[in-house]
């Protein structure tokens, strides 16, 4: 590793760790090195880690003793929490808390964390505009990310807020993909109206935030917000009817529509979507297209993601 400076990364094995460890892997030249934190050093994923060149080791966003091991000798660290492995932002909440003491106590630079707005911010808890979940949140899992901005402010550990958007990988991974309607075409379902719905490869959030590293400590103590595409529900069906070669139709439903859709999260989606709908201006301006291509150049946009990974879209 000699005198690389090393990024730990928390869940480096899942989609946003994943991005950044493949990102400062494929730039040799960059100066930073990986240390890749997994609960489980002997899995595959890990293994693969360490076959492409990472320091592979263990810990536990529930276990600060393990977080403070891992990032000791660390110039940065990449902080993400893991909402829908648990539905508890109390929970996230806790975990930040680990995370910025170990990274406080271990010395850390610059952490990287990747939040989300707190939506109580425009829309309070007597709103009854959405429902309040878990008696104090709008958007469980934006609310908790957002609150747990202050515990790194507090402790004065040196962070950059990193506001992630939408994944495209939802179509593949999260049951979001086209279904098909009672006349058998495929639609996907969507409570944002005409507005845009900020959205990224998964792969890119993580290349963006090694574009944050790498400018040093220019962006900490900053709030950015990364985006590939702002698109429309209806421009997203459109450029799936092109990829997939068959149409697929913009279902536009309102919100109260998708919260009684009655899996798990669907109200907290739900009330995000909303939300994303009703500030549609300021949450596309929080995520700057050109400002996302400065941090990573080679950002996909949509139907560049598309075109990539249209074949592995389940179509239900
Ligand atoms: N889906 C979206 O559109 C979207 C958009 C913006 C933000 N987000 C947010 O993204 C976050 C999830 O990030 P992701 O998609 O990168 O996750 P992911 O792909 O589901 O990755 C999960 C990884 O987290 C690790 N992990 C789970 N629990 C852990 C623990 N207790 N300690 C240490 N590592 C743990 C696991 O690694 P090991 O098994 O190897 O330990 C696993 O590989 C969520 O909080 C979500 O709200 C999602």
């Amino acid at each position: 590793m000699g005198d690389k400076k090393i990024i730990a990364v928390v869940g480096a094995t899942g989609a946003q760790g994943g991005g950044l460890v493949r990102a400062i892997l494929a730039d040799p030249e960059g100066g930073f090195a990986v240390r890749a934190l997994t609960r489980d050093v002997n899995t595959e994923k890990a293994s693969e880690l360490a076959r492409l060149g990472a320091e592979v080791v263990a810990a536990d966003v529930d276990d600060e003793e393990s977080l403070a091991k891992a990032f000791t000798g660390a110039h940065g660290a990449f902080c993400v929490t893991f909402f829908w492995g648990h539905f508890s932002a109390d929970k996230e909440i806790a975990q930040v808390g680990g995370m910025a003491r170990a990274a406080k106590r271990a010395g850390v630079k610059h952490v990287i964390w990747s939040t989300l707005e707190d939506t109580r911010k425009l829309v309070s808890l007597d709103d009854d505009r959405m429902p309040t979940l878990g008696g104090k949140y709008k958007v469980p899992h934006f609310d908790g990310k957002g609150e747990a901005n202050q515990i790194f402010t507090d402790l004065g550990v040196p962070t950059t807020f990193l506001h992630t958007s939408f994944y495209w990988d939802n179509f593949i991974h999260f049951g979001l993909g086209p279904k098909k309607g009672p006349d058998g075409v495929l639609a996907i379902t969507l409570p944002m109206g005409d507005k845009k719905l900020p959205g990224i490869a998964a792969e890119d959030i993580g290349a963006c935030a090694y574009g944050v590293f790498r400018k040093g400590s220019e962006l900490i103590g900053k709030s950015v917000g990364i985006a590939g595409g702002h698109p429309t529900g209806a421009e997203m069906a459109a450029g799936l009817t092109r990829a997939l070669g068959q149409e697929v139709r913009y279902n536009e439903v309102s919100p109260d529509v998708y919260r009684s859709f009655g899996f798990p999260g669907a109200d907290d989606l739900g009330n995000m979507f909303q939300y994303k709908r009703d500030f549609n201006d300021a949450y596309c301006a929080a995520r700057s297209l050109d400002f996302s291509r400065s941090l990573n150049p080679g950002l996909l946009s949509f139907d560049q993601w598309l075109a990539k990974n249209a074949g592995q879209i389940p179509l239900g």
